[in-house]
């Protein structure tokens, strides 16, 4: 008996995937719903290879409310993880009608068809873009919002959407702020596939490693850093996967339930992220957790450690700042820790070990 049936949408994904992976091992019951436009059922034979079975795999856009509702009235499900959406700064700058139709629309569909057939719960991929760029780190879930490009506003956009629904219908939502994913699943068998050159700094490390890309530009190492390169948050994506978990079983079991609740729990937690239990609706409540490491690691550190594991030489060269960078950037993670009971176990080295054995059996 699966302890919940759980619909992933954009389960196909990088994040998504591997969260299938912790969930099966977890003993729940999941369905995938993805359009595609960023993965391929290839990773379906990947999931059957580590869980066992192949998941059920639906092919459909969030955007189509028939097909919501069609599945709603046939399936039962306890909550929804919503990875589904489109996830590049750059693309989001050149064309933002599409992340807006997809990313915030695709979700006000997403909570529409999901109330209508009573699904109150609700797990929001959002991200740390959704933190003001002037804020110093760590940075802490009550840190000042604000964002820089398209792709980061749809994130804040659909934080507000579903704080309101809270508010106002009794949705109950976990959104999950993550700093930098890296690595895969340690199989090797799923892993992250950016299409086209990648944007992010690791997957294009590991083309330099591969010989696939000729050098990395550094962007900058003037800034105000130990080593003067610019400082992330790196998680393991199976951490992150599991972070899924804490939040989904501290949402369903109903611990983040009431502000009074909340408060009790957290102590002098109380005024981190937002719970909007009670304003309108009893039942409604909104929260908002980091899922990062809580450690800082600069872009030279990240080259050296994948030289060291890859064998590689990893040429790399200074270049100019990238406009709209900011110098570091990690988390507060305790109130994952104090609310979830959930901290990232794996090491940089793993992440980077993990990534390279995903990467090495591609090529
Ligand atoms: P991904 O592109 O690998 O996965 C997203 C999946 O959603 C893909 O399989 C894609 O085919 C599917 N999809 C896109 N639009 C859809 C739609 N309208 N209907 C159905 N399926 C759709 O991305 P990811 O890295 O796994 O990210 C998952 C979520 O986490 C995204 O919402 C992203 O914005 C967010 N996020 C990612 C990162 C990161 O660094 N990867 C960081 C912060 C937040
Ligand atoms: C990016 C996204 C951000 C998203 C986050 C996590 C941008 C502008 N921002 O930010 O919205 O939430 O990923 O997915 O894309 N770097 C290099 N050379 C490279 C690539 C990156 O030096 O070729 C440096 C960057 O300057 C930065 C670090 O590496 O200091 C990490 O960059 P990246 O992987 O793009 O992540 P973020 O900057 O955190």
């Amino acid at each position: 008996m699966p302890k919940a049936t759980l619909l992933l949408t954009g389960g196909l994904g990088y994040i998504g995937s591997h969260t299938a992976v912790a969930l099966a091992a977890a003993g729940y019951d999941f369905v995938i719903l993805d359009n595609g436009s960023n993965a391929s059922v290839g990773v379906l034979q990947g999931l059957q290879k580590i869980i066992g079975i192949s998941p059920e795999f639906i092919r459909a856009d969030v955007r189509d409310a028939q097909v919501l509702r069609d599945l709603f009235a046939h399936r039962k499900f306890e909550g929804i993880i919503h990875f589904a959406g489109l996830k590049s700064v750059g693309e989001s700058c050149e064309k933002p009608a599409e992340y807006w139709d997809n990313n915030v629309i695709g979700s006000l569909t997403l909570v529409r068809e999901a109330l209508n057939a009573g699904i109150k719960k609700i797990v929001f991929s959002s991200s740390a873009t959704v933190y003001d760029a002037s804020n110093i780190s760590p940075l802490r879930e009550d840190a000042k919002l604000g964002t820089s490009n398209p792709y980061g506003t749809t994130k804040l956009v659909v934080e507000k959407l579903l704080e309101d629904f809270a508010r106002s219908q009794g949705l109950q939502v976990v959104s999950l702020r993550y700093f930098n994913p890296i690595g895969a699943h340690e199989s090797g068998w799923i892993g992250e596939k950016p299409s086209g050159i990648p944007a992010n700094l690791f997957p294009y490390v590991m083309d330099v490693a591969t010989g696939k890309r000729e050098k990395v530009s550094i962007f900058g190492d003037d800034w105000p850093t130990p080593d003067g390169t610019g400082v992330r948050d790196y998680i393991h994506v199976m951490d992150l996967a599991e972070g899924h978990i804490a939040a989904w079983e501290a949402l369903s079991s109903g611990k983040l339930k009431t502000h009074q609740d909340f408060e009790t729990s957290c102590n002098n937690e109380s005024r981190r992220g937002t719970n909007v239990a009670s304003s309108c609706n009893q039942e409604g409540l909104f929260f908002a957790c980091n899922l990062g490491t809580g450690c800082g690691t600069s872009v030279r550190e990240l080259i050296e450690v994948s030289r060291e594991v890859t064998g590689h030489l990893i040429p790399a060269i200074i270049t100019s700042r990238r406009p709209g960078d900011v110098a570091a950037v990690w988390a507060n993670v305790s109130l994952a820790q104090t609310i979830f009971g959930w901290t990232a176990k794996r090491k940089l080295r793993q992440a980077v070990e993990d990534g390279w054995r995903f990467k090495s059996q591609q090529t």
